[in-house]
């Protein structure tokens, strides 16, 4: 198959992948987010090639994408009060609801749950591609399974070229972690993957917010992960990734000291002078957590390179969206931590 590339500011270019969408056929699409690997969320055989296309497992559902926020309706049922709340404050925008799912969405979209994650996307291209095809895009992110989320078209050619009939390139993404994703099935709502809306935020409009074990940690194998894909090794580059913590300086003098041929350095900005001769990367300013988020995914695939044996990273702390960059690293980094305060240097 060749993969064609579309432009996500020509009518007829979406109008064209709305076609592909309603014969079943996937596309690659933008999001504020990251791109997503598109296909029509009413078509069981579509939710079967997306597996395929991403290589991902078949336990682990799709997120369905809406044009406009009164379309959760034609989705979900049992909407509580706050999704409403929610949706008019964070929709269009980086936000994912888990709601009780209607019968007539395809078990293989929702991987057999009861529940359907349901987000109504930002990017405009994607909107009008969505009214255009007149149904649902179920959407994960348009990776190979375990690869880094795709920023760029051309990242989602990368991965997925010739297994996918086109991608709209809509630029690069603005917020460029995955959509924050809470669950409103249960008593409390439960946070199960920070992102662009902070948990601060929904703290504020729900009253009450739960963090998921899988957010903070690895979960143990035979545990049962809310979101399904949180369970998965994730966003990893080939070399194992190790996080330091600590101050600027002791962190780049305990870097420094073991630095050997093959290593790389994925830091701050502001830190570039401290890694000379180390292979430094950049991924954002420490001032600018948005910096952050937007270029981690991007430098985490620079990285992922043949000749890189280990990557040392520096993680922002904090809450806000330092957060989710925060929980995409560690996750990268298999929450394998250091703190060199603690450390001989
Ligand atoms: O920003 C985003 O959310 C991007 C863009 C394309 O919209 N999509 C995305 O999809 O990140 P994906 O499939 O890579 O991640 C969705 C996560 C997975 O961990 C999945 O297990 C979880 O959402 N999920 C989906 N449906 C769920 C459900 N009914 N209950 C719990 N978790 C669910
Ligand atoms: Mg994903």
């Amino acid at each position: 198959m060749k993969t064609q590339m579309l432009r996500g500011d020509s009518r007829e270019d979406l109008a064209y992948a709305a076609g592909l969408i309603r014969r079943g056929d996937l596309v690659g699409i933008p999001t504020e987010t990251v791109y997503g690997l598109g296909g029509n969320g009413l078509d069981a055989k579509a939710a079967d090639r997306i597996y395929e296309a991403k290589g991902r497992p078949k336990d682990n559902p799709f997120i369905l994408h809406i044009a406009d926020p009164k379309d959760m309706e034609s989705i979900c049922h049992s909407i509580p009060e706050t999704a409403w709340l929610l949706a008019e404050r964070y929709w269009p925008g980086p936000l994912t609801m888990i709601l009780p799912v209607k019968d007539h969405i395809p078990k293989r979209t929702v991987a057999g749950l009861s529940t359907v994650g349901v987000r109504c996307p930002a990017h405009e291209a994607t909107r009008t591609l969505i009214r255009l095809s007149g149904v649902p895009i179920a959407a994960p992110s348009a990776n190979l399974s375990g690869k880094p989320s795709t920023t760029t078209a051309e990242h989602v050619l990368h991965d997925l070229d010739g297994r996918i009939a086109a991608i709209i390139d809509g630029g690069p993404c603005a917020v460029g972690v995955e959509s924050t994703i809470i669950d409103l099935t249960t008593e409390v709502p439960q946070l199960l993957r920070p992102g662009g809306i902070t948990p601060e935020e929904l703290l504020e409009l729900l009253g009450e917010l739960e963090v998921d074990p899988a957010v903070l940690g690895n979960l143990p194998p035979d545990a049962i992960a809310r979101a399904p894909g949180m369970k998965y090794i994730h966003y990893s580059p080939t070399a194992p990734v190790t996080i330091i913590d600590g101050n600027d300086e002791i962190a780049a003098t305990y870097i420094r000291n073991r630095f050997q041929e093959g290593d790389a350095v994925l830091c701050f900005q502001e830190e570039l002078p401290l890694y000379e001769g180390c292979n430094p990367t950049a991924y954002g300013s420490r001032e600018d957590n948005r910096s952050l988020s937007a270029g981690l995914f991007s430098a985490l695939r620079d990285l992922d390179r043949p000749e890189i044996k280990r990557i040392f990273a520096r993680c922002p702390q904090g809450g806000g969206v330092a957060y989710a960059v925060g929980n995409r690293l560690k996750k990268a980094a298999g929450f394998c931590i250091i703190n060199a305060e603690e450390e001989d240097l």
